[in-house]
């Protein structure tokens, strides 16, 4: 049986009104602000007096500055070009050849909401209020009794991100790409998917393999118990669950950030419930390593780089169920008016400085940038 997806209008997706990943807490010091790029923008980000974390759009609404390139002065990011300050809620504060004059209400860039957690600090990049808002995924275990994480890694990959997210999304391809793990193949019968909230989600059930010389052949004493599952949560967040055994949970959780097209960087953070001295860290991450770059190796080497826009320039089967649910939803997510379009942004290049709309944009006007081109609500 071959599976037909939706017809898009091109390749390449990415979406406003999620939380994405910015950059580790560490990565943040308090002396200075850092640059850095999503969804193909620029963001400025940096911590307060207070240790807040803010992210701002990096372009200065005076000339174009890079605010990412100035200084952090108390509260506010300070323009390196003629020293305009702006505070963590974006709003201009100082423009020193003005005196005292207090700055006019235009003189503010976008600052979006920010969460710190699991040793990460995410942005939401979008202008949904509150109550709106997809969450950001919450890690249940993370700080559970029983359960150890680890710190995240970062992993800089030269793939466009939804080939990185369809790849977790795949259960066909362990067999072939990691063979050490020693999973039985898995076809269309041995796993079943769902929907959740923000995405979906399978679990593939092996019956009552016989796992011999395997890292999976310790203690099974189960019979067509869950083994391994995997879900997604909005376009960028990705989610592998595996059963060592039956009692011996690894987690692996990737927060994706589209830097642009071509590239992504992914905060991967693991937990599990089992190896918890912590003198094991530096092994399960070992192994988890040598695993991400199995993967890797092929998300690099794909193409086209980006998914085909069209059903007929792939060949999907039944065990491509879940990477078809996954389009499906980015479907949706365009539908609501959240899809970036690149086309537009692309023609305008080096022409026009645009900003991710923040949610101040739903409740004031006079904004200098205008807001990035977004492909129409349906
Ligand atoms: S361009 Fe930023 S202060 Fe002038
Ligand atoms: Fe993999």
């Amino acid at each position: 049986m071959f599976v037909l997806y939706k017809l898009r209008t091109s390749g390449h997706n990415m979406y406003i009104n999620f939380w994405y990943p910015v950059c580790t807490a560490a990565e943040l010091t308090g002396d200075k602000p850092l640059q850095v790029k999503i969804l193909g923008m620029q963001f400025v980000a940096f911590r307060d007096s207070a240790g807040i974390p803010h992210v701002l759009s990096d372009t200065c609404i005076h000339r174009g500055g890079s605010l990412s390139r100035g200084k952090i002065k108390g509260d506010c990011v300070e323009c390196p070009y003629h020293g305009w300050q702006f505070a963590g809620n974006g709003r201009c504060e100082l423009i020193p050849s003005e005196g005292d004059a207090k700055p006019p209400a235009r003189a503010k860039v976008d600052a979006y909401p920010t969460e710190e957690r699991y040793g990460l600090v995410f942005a939401f990049l979008g202008d949904l209020p509150e109550s709106e808002r997809p969450e950001l995924y919450e890690i249940e275990e993370y700080d559970a009794a029983g359960w150890r994480p680890s710190e995240a890694i970062i992993l800089n990959v030269n793939c466009y991100y939804e080939r990185s997210v369809e790849n977790g999304l795949d259960p066909v391809h362990n067999q072939f790409v990691h063979p050490a793990q020693g999973f039985p193949p898995m076809h269309k019968e041995t796993f079943r998917a769902w929907d959740e909230k923000w995405g979906t989600r399978f679990e593939a059930y092996f019956g009552d393999p016989v796992l011999e010389n395997t890292v999976l052949a310790k203690d099974r004493n189960v019979t067509g118990e869950l083994k391994a599952g995997s879900w997604f949560h909005g376009p960028n967040v990705l989610v592998t669950s595996i059963f060592v055994n039956a009692e011996s949970n690894l987690v692996q959780y990737l927060f994706e950030a589209p830097v642009d097209a071509n590239h992504t960087r992914i905060y991967f953070i693991n937990m599990r419930n089992f190896m918890l001295d912590p003198a094991m860290d530096e092994k399960v991450m070992e192994v988890n390593l040598r695993i991400t770059s199995e993967d890797i190796g092929i998300l690099e080497s794909l193409y086209p780089v980006r998914t085909p826009a069209n059903r007929t320039q792939e060949l999907m089967t039944s065990s491509d169920e879940i990477v078809v649910r996954y389009r499906d939803w980015l479907s949706e997510w365009e539908k609501n008016g959240w899809r970036i379009d690149q086309h537009a942004m692309q023609q305008a290049e080096g022409d026009i400085a645009y900003a991710i709309p923040s949610p101040a944009r739903r409740e004031t006007g006079n904004w200098v940038l205008e807001p990035v081109p977004l492909i129409a609500a349906t």
